[in-house]
């Protein structure tokens, strides 16, 4: 018997489970503390009224033998949920099909999941900094990974360049963790790139709630991007799933390699593997796409977006080179003094008592940089800016 032995060219343990411990040491050794969490982008505000009353009634079925549902009918979701996404999409202008969306546990493990139909021989392509899922999945399969540099100088934006060959690209946009959001030019040259290579781009679309009126939201928005793109969508950041556990992906049916559906290929994999998110879960994601879901989901994310504003107005006082905060729950900044992510790191939990994301988590161009997270509670988001600026 052999173990993957990819397993050992991974980072000794996931970005977030070291910092949770480097954490939990601090607050062990200071009981007392007053620290405030801005690392993990992990959601404060509870659930909208709209998903809350779902759940109680979709409970209230599971109690019930006439009402009561065992497995799903469809690994890929419900149709409600189906095709309350799908009108999600119409809202945006995109055109997408019911049986084109396949509901599941969250964008994680959706993104992390999809490589498993794609051959070990591809080479993948993702930015630097980047979110460590795409890197940690595709290291776990052994698969060649060419980063492309995000940096201040294309302001963590990187384009598709001459001579750069790659079959599978990942894009997030607004990024994690950087904030940035591609513009539709931008990604209109993305598209051309990966058509123009049979290239398919895994677009990362969890935090598209935060996207201001003007930019995309959508990669298939983008013409030729139903040719090219897979899109992965979660209700963790937009409606506070985080704990619940629901997001989609949606494959266009036009998406074909070699004659094959990649649609197609997609449910089978999930047919084997994944039994589908249970039935309360479900009927709650339906109500978020509720007009009343809509309305009561996007007042928590103006929320968040009025606590990036906060943060973004003391990167300016301070000033502090950054990105993100406009488009996005996350602020990313040069750390001062030219200190390290990791030394920024200490200093902030040690001294300020608060909890960032050091850049180099991110990889090497995250190096010298930190990421803040707007999920948390306005006062304490003001109180750690002033405690920042105070120096
Ligand atoms: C993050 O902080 O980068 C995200 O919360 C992680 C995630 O969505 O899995």
């Amino acid at each position: 018997m052999k173990l993957n032995g990819n397993f050992q060219n991974l980072e000794q343990s996931y970005l977030f489970v070291t910092i949770a411990k480097k954490v939990n040491e601090y607050t062990a050794a200071h009981p007392e503390n007053n620290l405030i969490r801005m690392g993990i982008g992990d959601v404060t505000l509870p659930l909208a009224p709209v998903v809350i009353q779902a759940m109680h009634k979709a409970t209230d079925e599971m109690a019930k033998k006439e009402t009561f549902r065992g497995y799903s009918p469809d690994s890929s979701g419900y149709p409600f949920l189906r095709e309350a996404i799908a009108g999600y999409y119409q809202s945006l202008g995109v055109s997408v099909e019911p049986g084109e969306v396949f509901v599941g546990d969250g964008a994680k493990s959706d993104v992390g999941n999809i490589v498993d139909i794609f051959d070990n021989a591809n080479t993948i392509l993702v930015p630097d900094p980047v979110y460590p899922v795409y890197v940690d999945t595709n290291v776990m399969a052994g698969r060649k990974i060419a980063y492309a540099d995000a940096n201040m100088e294309n302001g963590f934006l990187p384009m598709p360049e001459a001579g750069q060959s790659a079959d599978i690209v990942y894009i997030c946009s607004p990024n994690n963790p950087t904030g940035a959001v591609y513009n539709r030019d931008q990604l209109q040259a993305w598209v051309d790139y990966a058509l123009e290579r049979e290239a398919v781009i895994l677009f990362d679309a969890a935090y598209e709630s935060f996207v201001s009126p003007g930019l995309p939201r959508s990669i298939f928005e983008i013409p030729g991007a139903e040719r090219c793109a897979i899109e992965f969508c979660s209700l963790s950041k937009t409606a506070g799933f985080t704990g619940m556990r629901c997001g989609y992906t949606v494959i266009k049916k036009e998406l074909a390699f070699e004659g094959v559906s990649v649609a197609k290929l997609w449910e089978r994999r999930q047919g084997s593997k994944f039994n589908g998110v249970n039935y309360v879960t479900q009927r709650a994601a339906e109500a978020v796409f509720s007009p009343e879901g809509i309305r009561q989901t996007q007042e928590a994310v103006a929320y968040y977006k009025g606590n990036a504003q906060v943060m973004v107005q003391a990167m300016r006082d301070m000033g502090l080179w950054f990105t993100g905060g406009e488009n996005s729950p996350y602020v990313w900044f040069q750390c001062p003094e030219g200190k390290s992510g990791w030394e920024y790191f200490d200093y902030l939990l040690n001294e300020k008592e608060i909890v960032g994301t050091p850049g180099e988590g991110f990889g090497k161009n995250g190096g010298g940089c930190m990421r803040l997270s707007a999920f948390g509670d306005t006062e304490k988001t003001k109180e750690a800016m002033e405690r920042i600026k105070r120096g």
